[in-house]
């Protein structure tokens, strides 16, 4: 473990906002969790902080932030074409893609590129180009900061959705994540839904194979969504909108190039990026923050931007969306 106080967090959020923890610990291996959550967890508050790729920090945070650095993958078991992989928390995600292509596991190779840490993938099921990582997900092991016990959830009691699962609801900040298992196949097999990707392998004539995939994701991502090592920020900013289908068929019949994906019950998700460019906020700039020019559903931190900039930026696309679809937008990330 590893202990400082009024930490800076700008290098550990990649919205880049600075601010201060009172007391920053960084877990050094899964054994010493325990220690950590008697000693430090037990007085709030206190945060669990993965990569910091999915949280604005709007305010100093006068507490304990506790952040794994213990990473590590281990081919736990063989079967068939089934592998199952045991992955500490603070493995960064793409390390885990680069092992895949390595290895030839294909499950998530659609994942690529994504920032972050393993530890936080099942938090918001992250998902991209087709794929969530609920679908590879066996289960997922920590501790209750609560009740100091650890847990072992399997993929059913995770209750994964989109964006979403139980350590998004009834367990919100109260676990420390060790370990996520994975089940991946070492069979060829891709999923080839999202039409950008079909388009962009088809285009560069590449054979189908992992390490071209995952190429190809990393391309398109490259294209749209800002790199936050030079500009700050937390990839999409809002979840996509679900509505009803009778909602959904009274704006098509208004914006016929409405794009839409089938949602369970009937509904349709749509899509907030489109949304906000269609109330003129694609690529605006108010200040140091804004969206961006070619992904409005990310804002932006275009160098300095205050964590008020940032939410006032996000409070008027709220707003203007609100005022022509009658969609309120909810936060995709985490407000600290
Ligand atoms: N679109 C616009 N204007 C925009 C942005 C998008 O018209 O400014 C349109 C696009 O033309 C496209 C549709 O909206 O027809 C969807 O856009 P895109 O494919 O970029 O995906 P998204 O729905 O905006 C979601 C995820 C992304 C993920 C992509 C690809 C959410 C909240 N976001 O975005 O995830 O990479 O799909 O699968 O579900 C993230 O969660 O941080 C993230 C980047």
């Amino acid at each position: 473990m590893k202990l400082s106080e009024n930490q800076n967090l700008k290098t550990y959020n990649t919205f880049g906002m600075e601010v201060y923890a009172r007391r920053f610990v960084q877990l050094e291996s899964a054994e010493e969790v325990p220690a950590v959550m008697e000693e430090w967890l037990r007085q709030r508050p206190y945060y669990i902080l993965g990569g910091g790729a999915n949280t604005l920090f709007t305010e100093d945070f006068d507490g304990t932030i506790a952040h794994p650095v213990f990473g590590g993958i281990e081919m736990m078991e063989k079967s068939g074409e089934k592998v199952l992989l045991r992955v500490a928390a603070g493995e960064p995600w793409d390390n885990l893609i680069q092992y895949c292509i390595e290895h030839e596991y294909y499950g998530i190779e659609n994942l690529t590129a994504i920032p972050g840490l393993a530890g936080s993938a099942p938090v918001q099921n992250i998902g991209a180009y087709g794929v969530e990582v609920k679908d590879t997900i066996v289960k997922v092991q920590g501790y209750r900061i609560s009740t100091g016990e650890p847990f072992e959830l399997t993929n059913a009691d995770c209750r994964f959705a989109y964006r979403n699962s139980v350590f998004k609801q009834e367990m919100k900040n109260d676990c420390v994540i060790t370990y996520v298992w994975f089940q991946l196949s070492t069979e060829k097999h891709f999923t080839l839904t999202y039409q950008g990707l079909v388009q962009s392998l088809q285009e560069r004539e590449m054979p189908l194979t992992l390490r071209n995939v995952s190429d190809c994701v990393r391309r398109i991502r490259d294209a749209k969504l800002p790199d936050p090592a030079i500009i700050g920020n937390g990839g999409s900013f809002f979840k996509n909108p679900v509505v009803q289908a009778g909602k959904y068929r009274d704006l098509k019949a208004q914006y016929p190039d409405l794009v839409a994906y089938d949602a369970p019950n009937g509904d349709k998700k749509l899509s907030a990026g489109q949304l906000i460019e269609k109330a003129g906020w694609k690529g605006k700039r108010v200040g140091n923050a804004g969206t961006w020019k070619n992904q409005a559903l990310v804002l932006v931190n275009h160098g300095g931007a205050t964590p008020q900039e940032v939410l006032g930026v996000a409070d008027a696309v709220i707003h203007d969306v609100n005022a022509l679809f009658g969609i309120t937008l909810e936060m995709e990330i985490n407000r600290m």
